[in-house]
């Protein structure tokens, strides 16, 4: 089915076709010095001295958790408000998934008081997610981290380009904990199709994720092709989790357009918080409206929380017959049959609440301020 107007949209035009062409005529396609490129201009951009580009957002949070030594008898403190990718991995390396509730539903990150809540003898790391390209309460969890000696990982899918104001200056997303792990997918704020990137101050770890992600070896298709090594040796077991060229060239002329476009996710968002006001009177929340400061945030989706469960149902079903995509981030990770509730360790009712309430409204770059307003007005019609 097509939408009139969809849940995000590329920005995609004459610069990353010429991107992918020059690839095609240099004729190495694999992992190579696009790659270089790209991960050099990534760290720069976010501020750290590493970076390092692999096949997906899922691939950068399993290496990251394998690069911690997180493995069997390990606790990792998660939000339940996330995509399953991170309990996923937490699972794939052996480790358990501990869900912590969120500070709210105008503020569905998770709680500093939760995690302290939740931290057990076993408690090895802390992965943080910055919802919809929102900051959670960063410093008070790297305090938490600190005191308690846990690694500190941030999901910061939904987050690149996004800076945090601290005493200290200016800190990005992906440069605020021992490790930042992004996705270029699709529907993301930066876009390669697959594709996502480690992000790290730390020299012990990088070393660790480059050698995983490409089968622990010593050297890499690209050097033996320039005649810079001969064989290579095997160090560790690792997997292919490699980026190609395209995909890297790609994400460099996505990385030029990127503050720009997370502008232009500000100001949409702007109108879209004036527009829908008059639900907030109503019982709904919009999340981040009074509490986030939108000029440092990245903007990445637009979640509105609905009255209740069946309001949510009515109101998307609403939107669709009108020709207006919307999604739901994210369903309750602990009420999934491969999470059950073995995995929850309870206080959780504001995170269940905000799921089955949210709503999650069209966002991209290249949409107009009249279809902001289209949006609006079919939403203010089906819940009012
Ligand atoms: C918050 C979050 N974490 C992890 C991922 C996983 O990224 P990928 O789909 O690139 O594997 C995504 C992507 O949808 C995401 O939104």
């Amino acid at each position: 089915m097509s939408f009139l107007i969809p849940l995000s949209d590329l920005d995609y035009g004459a610069e990353e076709a010429a991107a992918v062409r020059r690839v095609l005529e240099g004729k190495w396609l694999s992992m190579g010095p696009e790659t270089g490129a790209f991960e050099q201009e990534f760290a720069t951009a976010v501020g750290v001295p590493h970076a390092c580009a692999v096949s997906s957002g899922t691939a950068a949070l399993h290496l990251a958790f394998l690069a911690l030594g997180l493995g069997p008898g390990d606790e990792v403190i998660q939000p339940a408000v996330n995509f399953v990718a991170s309990a996923n991995m937490t699972r794939a390396v052996g480790a358990t998934p501990v869900f912590g509730e969120i500070a709210g539903l105008d503020a569905p990150t998770l709680d500093p008081a939760e995690i302290e809540r939740l931290i057990t003898p076993h408690t090895k790391a802390v992965v943080v997610m910055h919802y919809g390209g929102y900051f959670c309460r960063i410093v008070e969890i790297q305090e938490l981290c600190r005191k308690h000696h846990l690694a500190l990982i941030e999901d910061a899918c939904h987050a690149v380009g996004a800076t945090c104001p601290l005493t200290s200056g200016s800190v990005a997303a992906g440069a605020l904990g021992d490790i930042g792990c992004f996705s270029f997918f699709s529907n993301k704020n930066l876009v390669t199709g697959e594709g996502g990137m480690v992000t790290t101050n730390r020299d012990d770890l990088v070393e660790k994720v480059r050698k995983l992600r490409s089968h622990g070896m010593s050297t890499l298709t690209w050097d033996r092709h320039r005649g810079h090594a001969a064989t290579y040796d095997v160090l560790a077991h690792g997997y292919n989790y490699r980026i190609d060229d395209l995909r890297s060239a790609l994400g460099r002329e996505q990385l030029k357009k990127l503050e720009r476009n997370n502008q232009r996710r500000r100001e949409l968002t702007t109108r879209y918080w004036q527009k829908l006001q008059l639900l907030e009177t109503r019982g709904w929340v919009l999340p981040f409206r009074k509490v986030a400061a939108l000029d440092s945030a990245a903007c990445h989706l637009l979640p509105v929380v609905a009255l209740d469960g069946e309001t949510r149902w009515r109101c998307a079903d609403a939107l669709k017959s009108a020709g207006i995509q919307t999604s739901l981030h994210y369903p309750f990770i602990p009420g999934f049959t491969a999470f059950a509730c073995k995995e929850s360790r309870g206080g959780l009712d504001k995170s269940i609440a905000f799921c089955q309430r949210i709503i999650t409204l069209p966002l991209y770059p290249t949409m107009t301020m009249t279809q902001v307003e289209t949006v609006s007005d079919a939403l203010i019609a089906a819940a009012c």
